[in-house]
């Protein structure tokens, strides 16, 4: 954990559709601003810079080590800039209930490249390390914890749901066959029993054989999308008029949810077209700045592989 907290690195801070976020949460000097999802403050600097010395920050993250990152950006800035740590499904409504309100609001979802790069955070498969993935390590479950105390049929739902993995049986009885024997403790046992369980022409395509039920593992122990749906009502709550939100999601289930939540804020009244008044009462909450979500460019692909599946939604609060 120490050398993490001790040496912040340089690409760490690469923030990914960095211009288009800075477009759409258009900020203004003497505003305030929330990064719910601080991670190596890439956005943050940049939205700081945006209040021009003037104006709040609120950084918000559930892994400690940001606090490095977060002191070296607090040392630079002059606005008035606060980190709170904790997960954003729970502080944004504190935040909200406290009064707290907000001009802009960014989520960049998922990992950072400080947790994916460090190998004994256990997010890789590209790398032997203790079976962990908490973003936050004081968490009380870890990935080790699902892996060998999960049902295989809670095994089978995660794997398929949040992993959308074909061969998400035959890896789960895989893992449960071993577990007896012997439980996972490390990375690399279950990327051996991953690829053994999956039949050879799966193994081909699709990326790395691991990937999804890392993913799956990663989203379950740290309940993210509960996180998400939580936070999202709570932020636009935060939001003064004219407040924008923008969200970076990194995979489909993540950006179901947050389009299915703007387009239904975005949506005015839903009585039956023959009616001759609005009964409903309904009113958009939002104005959607992005009807299609905003994608890399070619040039940052080019820069950035890992922007690849990015994808960024934003809206404007009526
Ligand atoms: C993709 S990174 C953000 C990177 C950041 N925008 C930057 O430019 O450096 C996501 C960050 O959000 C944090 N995070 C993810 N889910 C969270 C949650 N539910 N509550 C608080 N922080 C969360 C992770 O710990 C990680 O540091």
């Amino acid at each position: 954990m120490l050398p993490n907290v001790l040496q912040p690195r340089e690409a760490d801070h690469v923030p990914v559709l960095a211009e288009e976020v800075r477009e759409c949460l258009a900020v203004g000097p003497g505003e305030t601003v929330i990064d719910a999802t601080f991670g190596a403050g890439g956005h943050a600097t940049l939205l700081a810079a945006d209040l021009r010395g003037k104006g709040k920050l609120i950084a918000i993250d559930r892994d400690p080590t940001a606090r490095t990152y977060f002191e070296q950006l607090a040392k630079r800035t002059t606005v008035n800039a606060r980190l709170l740590r904790g997960d954003f499904g729970v502080v944004l409504p504190q935040l909200s209930g406290n009064g707290v309100r907000a001009d802009a609001i960014l989520l960049d979802l998922g990992v950072s490249s400080m947790q994916l790069d460090r190998p004994e955070r256990g997010f890789s498969y590209a790398a032997d390390a203790p079976l962990d993935m908490r973003m936050d390590p004081t968490h009380d479950i870890s990935a080790s914890d699902v892996v060998n105390t999960w049902s295989e049929r809670d095994l089978v739902t995660i794997f398929r749901r949040y992993g959308e993995e074909r061969y998400a049986k035959q890896i789960a009885r895989a893992i449960v066959r071993r577990r007896r024997e012997h439980p996972f403790e490390r990375t690399g046992e279950l990327v051996d029993t991953i690829k053994a369980a999956i039949p050879t022409p799966g193994r081909f395509g699709e990326g790395h054989p691991a990937k999804r039920v890392f993913q799956a593992l990663r989203i379950a122990v740290n309940d993210e999308l509960t996180a998400l749906e939580t936070a999202l009502p709570a932020a636009l709550a935060m939001l003064r008029p004219g407040g924008r939100l923008a969200v970076i999601s990194f995979h489909s289930l993540e950006d179901r949810i947050v389009k299915r939540f703007l387009q239904e804020k975005a949506r005015g009244c839903t009585c039956p077209p023959d009616f001759p008044v609005c009964v409903c009462g309904k009113e958009a909450e939002v104005r959607l700045l992005t009807r299609k979500p905003v994608r890399p460019s070619a040039r940052e692909l080019d820069d950035n592989p890992r922007a690849a599946s990015a994808r960024l939604r934003a809206a404007v609060k009526q």
